[in-house]
């Protein structure tokens, strides 16, 4: 009989990026992106989109380099959250409750097999507009703002990590997402991984790390849903200085219309100009490419291919003296 699956976890709600340069960087969401702020403590800004209902997607937070802090996972329901807190503390994973974040109530803090700090919660504290906010849309959460190239919602994240099988493996047996595409090396190890807890194809992604770090990012993707909207923020983050890596361009895996900048602390930004592809069957196996077979079947079809630094740049980061496959390889 087929083993019935139950996602515990709902859609990520958040993540933390860390930046050296936190004033050019809250300039950079707010100015270029449109995002609001939401809240601020001494050493963190709390930020959100115009489409988004929850307190904040994004906390930006000083540090002396860049990279990734507490990634933010809603579950289903209370019923959910208690059950895949079993399954992470049984499985050895767990750090403890703790009474939350700004915005979010009591939170579940757990560290992935690839040394980053993840965390599930339930209760959310949904954002109230101010009077000049408030739109006619009653299906909006806000005005769409007058700053930038609005981005709409938080869409996914993708973390370098050392050894892609095992995490992926974390993520399907401990936290219940379900495997979507992946690429291969000839020895049959994994070189990247594509999962989602719901239609869409990802709302993570892992990318072999081809140094010895740990938690490192590879990047953090906001949705816009227009591909117009790519090459206008595209046109105005150049003006501005702003470095732009790859795009825009349509990806082979995942069929996403992409854009990857740097923002001014250094991390890897991406905006999706649609969704690609949409997943309802629910007995879906996974997509498997074989890292020979990617150019011309599963590279970027429209735009530019990926430079080297897109298989080598993470933050932190760090020095790599031999990249692990060939440059445009590895997407999404
Ligand atoms: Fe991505």
């Amino acid at each position: 009989m087929t083993k019935e699956h139950f996602f515990d976890l709902a859609q990520l709600a958040y993540t933390e990026i860390l930046t050296p340069t936190l004033e050019e960087s809250l300039h950079f969401f707010t100015e270029y992106l449109g995002m609001f702020i939401v809240d601020r403590t001494e050493k963190s800004i709390y930020l959100k989109a115009y489409e988004e209902t929850y307190h904040h997607s994004l906390k930006l937070t000083e540090s002396t380099e860049p990279g990734v802090g507490a990634i933010g996972w809603r579950a289903v329901s209370p019923q959910g959250l208690q059950r895949r807190v079993k399954i992470i503390e049984e499985a050895g994973y767990g750090i403890g409750w703790t009474t939350g974040d700004q915005g979010y109530g009591e939170t579940y803090q757990f560290k992935t097999p690839s040394g980053h700090v993840m965390e599930l919660f339930w209760d959310v504290e949904y954002y109230k507009p101010l009077e000049t906010e408030k739109t006619s849309l009653l299906n909006r959460a806000q005005k769409r703002p007058n700053r930038g190239v609005p981005v709409r919602r938080l869409d996914h994240i993708n973390l370098m990590v050392n050894d892609v099988d095992k995490m992926s493996q974390f993520l399907t047996d401990v936290l219940g997402f379900k495997m979507r595409e992946y690429v291969r090396f000839e020895n049959g190890k994994m070189a990247s991984s594509w999962l989602s807890v719901s239609n869409l194809v990802h709302e993570i992604a892992l990318t072999l790390d081809p140094t010895a770090e740990t938690g490192r990012l590879h990047h953090v993707a906001y949705w816009y849903g227009y591909p117009q909207n790519l090459y206008d923020v595209a046109d105005l983050l150049k003006e501005n200085g702003i470095f732009m890596e790859g795009g825009p361009g349509k990806h082979g895996i995942s069929q996403a219309f992409c854009l990857y900048v740097y923002e001014p602390g250094g991390n890897r930004i991406e905006f999706f100009g649609d969704t690609g592809y949409l997943i309802f069957d629910p007995s879906f196996e996974p997509v498997v490419w074989d890292l020979k077979d990617i150019p011309g079947k599963g590279d970027i079809w429209i735009g530019a291919p990926l430079p080297p630094t897109f298989i080598t740049y993470g933050t932190p980061i760090r020095e790599v003296k031999q990249p692990p496959v060939p440059a445009p390889i590895m997407q999404s």
